[in-house]
């Protein structure tokens, strides 16, 4: 062979070489996997944290999305007294969260997951009408919102299901509770289609009762992030058969 030629095969072998590398990373999701045994509430936390970093990363092979930052087109509230709908959302944050606690039941199959999350930020559009608790407020435009510390309970109720002879779990349900534990800082741009002394008013409202005013609106949006993120790991949990990480 020409020296030429050689180089390109030499060339071609290595890509071929990188590719099979690729395919092989992609196909194998790299969860780092403890085996616990179902009532052991240390190990099942252990567990728990050191898949979650990696249950966040896209994986195109298993249809994994990238988690954060997570986009959420739409996400919406429908509280009694309070219309919203967020837009093209953009959310950081989940990188943050550490399970404090994970309690597993083997006989009722649910998982609950005490979390301590260091903090989220949101940008993108809003649309909101109605009641925020005693304003009235009106307005659609940009939005942010920066979170510190946030406390999540996450509760999840699990299926097992089996192919090809072997055994899975998927998350089935999922229920959640947010408490906000530090300030909010809340900036919708162009309430009341502008009106500052309006606009600032409920700003400032927002802003000094934060607590009250998450308690008031963060359930939908944690709901959809969090949703978000089981489904991520169900299509992660789909590819380890039970018996890997849980042993009797
Ligand atoms: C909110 O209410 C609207 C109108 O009543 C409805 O179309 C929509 O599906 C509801 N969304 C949710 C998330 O419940
Ligand atoms: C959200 O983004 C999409 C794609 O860029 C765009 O078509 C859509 O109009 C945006 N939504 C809003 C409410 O601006």
């Amino acid at each position: 062979m020409s020296s030429e030629v050689q180089s390109a095969f030499a060339m071609f072998s290595l890509l071929l070489l990188l590719f099979c590398a690729i395919v092989n990373v992609l196909s194998n999701p790299a969860i780092p996997l403890y085996q616990c045994k179902s009532n052991d509430d240390a190990c099942v936390t252990r567990a728990v944290n050191a898949a979650y970093p990696l249950v966040l990363e896209a994986n195109p092979e298993i249809g994994a999305e990238p988690m954060d930052p997570m986009f959420q087109s739409v996400i919406e509230g429908n509280l009694s007294i309070l219309k919203f709908k967020l837009f093209n959302t953009t959310i950081t944050g989940f990188r943050s969260c550490v399970f404090e606690s994970a309690k597993y039941n083997e006989e009722q199959q649910t998982l609950k997951l005490d979390t301590l999350c260091a903090g989220f930020t949101l940008n993108g559009l809003y649309d909101i009408n109605g009641r925020l608790i005693i304003l009235p407020v009106e307005g659609n435009g940009d939005y942010s919102l920066t979170t510190k510390k946030f406390r999540l309970i996450i509760d999840l109720e699990l299926k097992t299901f089996t192919k090809d002879g072997k055994t899975y779990k998927n998350v089935k349900n999922i229920k959640v509770n947010a408490e906000a534990l530090e300030p909010v800082v809340y900036d919708f741009r162009n309430l009341f289609n502008g009106q500052k002394d309006l606009a600032d008013a409920v700003l400032k409202f927002a802003n000094e009762n934060w607590k009250e005013v998450a308690d008031e609106v963060q359930l939908p949006v944690f709901m959809a992030n969090v949703k978000k993120v089981v489904k991520n790991a169900n299509k992660y949990m789909k590819t380890i058969p039970v018996d890997e990480y849980i042993v009797e």
